[in-house]
């Protein structure tokens, strides 16, 4: 695991989106799962900006965290004004860049048979080759996606319950903003599964503010529990990289190797390039 510390948000979310840029530069045809909430809002930003200075992402295909059950909309049709996940992602990320409408998949929040479809949404995955790089926030419990405390952290795409925590924070984020009561609120809805996450190839998590350093510090150095279902990260056997703000880092104990593994990891770049250069190095 790869713990990257910028200054404040605005750094952070431009460094996460430029792990994104890399690997659409390296895999024009790569799978980029996607997350909600404030904390990517800023990455998406960054990424339109890369878009519309050319970056091309019409072969890139993506695959939603989660959605409320209950609620989404049609991507094909015009969007409604709900607080769908779907309308978020239209909102934040997809109406600035040119990702293909038939490449986007997020859980579909008003499927007659949630069950049959977090199977289908499996299959799709595994359609799609797996996921490249999963983008990850982590809630105010520590949980990924939906994966609410004691979810298995072997669990797959499924339909959760929201803890009251939960819904609490997502309310003052997003319902009460849009004049939503509290319990018109959906209570469930259709997550990745914690083991479904783990098989990404690559994680890349993003967590910023005052407000989520100590459970960064808990999944991050704590013990991997299913009460802290982002601690999961530490079980991942692909890359793993965290990029924080400083705000969201104050609780971590190991910070200083944090940053002197990123100095050395520089260098070592730096002088591959070197290397690279000259043809005669194996
Ligand atoms: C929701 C999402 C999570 C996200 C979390 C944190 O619960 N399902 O994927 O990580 O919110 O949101 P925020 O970034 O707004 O703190």
């Amino acid at each position: 695991m790869k713990v990257f510390i910028r200054k404040n948000y605005d750094e952070m979310s431009r460094y996460a989106a430029e792990i994104i840029v890399d690997l659409i530069k390296t895999k024009p045809n790569c799978v980029i799962g996607l997350a909600t909430g404030g904390t990517p809002i800023g990455t998406y930003r960054e990424l339109a900006d890369f878009h519309r200075k050319g970056l091309d992402m019409s072969k890139v295909k993506t695959f939603n965290l989660d959605e409320y059950l209950g609620i989404g909309i049609d991507m094909k049709k015009s969007y409604e004004s709900d607080q769908s996940y779907a309308r978020f992602m239209y909102e934040e990320l997809f109406k600035h860049v040119n990702i293909k409408k038939e490449n986007i998949h997020i859980p579909n929040g008003l499927s007659k048979n949630p069950d049959k479809f977090c199977q289908w949404y499996e299959d799709e995955i595994k359609k799609a080759g797996g996921i490249d790089l999963q983008i990850l926030g982590i809630g105010g419990n520590g949980h990924w996606a939906f994966n609410e405390p004691g979810a298995s952290l072997y669990s797959r795409t499924r339909v959760e319950p929201l803890t009251k925590q939960t819904l609490d924070d997502n309310y003052d984020a997003f319902y009460k903003k849009a004049g939503i009561k509290r319990d018109k609120m959906p209570h469930f809805a259709i997550t990745m599964g914690i083991g479904t996450i783990l098989e990404a190839r690559n994680l890349l998590m993003i967590a910023n503010g005052k407000k989520k350093a100590k459970v960064v510090a808990r999944a991050l150095e704590g013990s991997v529990t299913s009460q802290v279902t982002a601690s999961a990260i530490q079980l991942h056997s692909g890359e793993s990289m965290v990029v924080l703000d400083k705000e969201a880092s104050t609780e971590l104990k190991n910070i200083e190797h944090y940053k002197h593994v990123e100095k050395i990891l520089s260098i070592r770049s730096k002088n591959n390039q070197k290397i690279s250069s000259d043809s005669s190095t194996v």
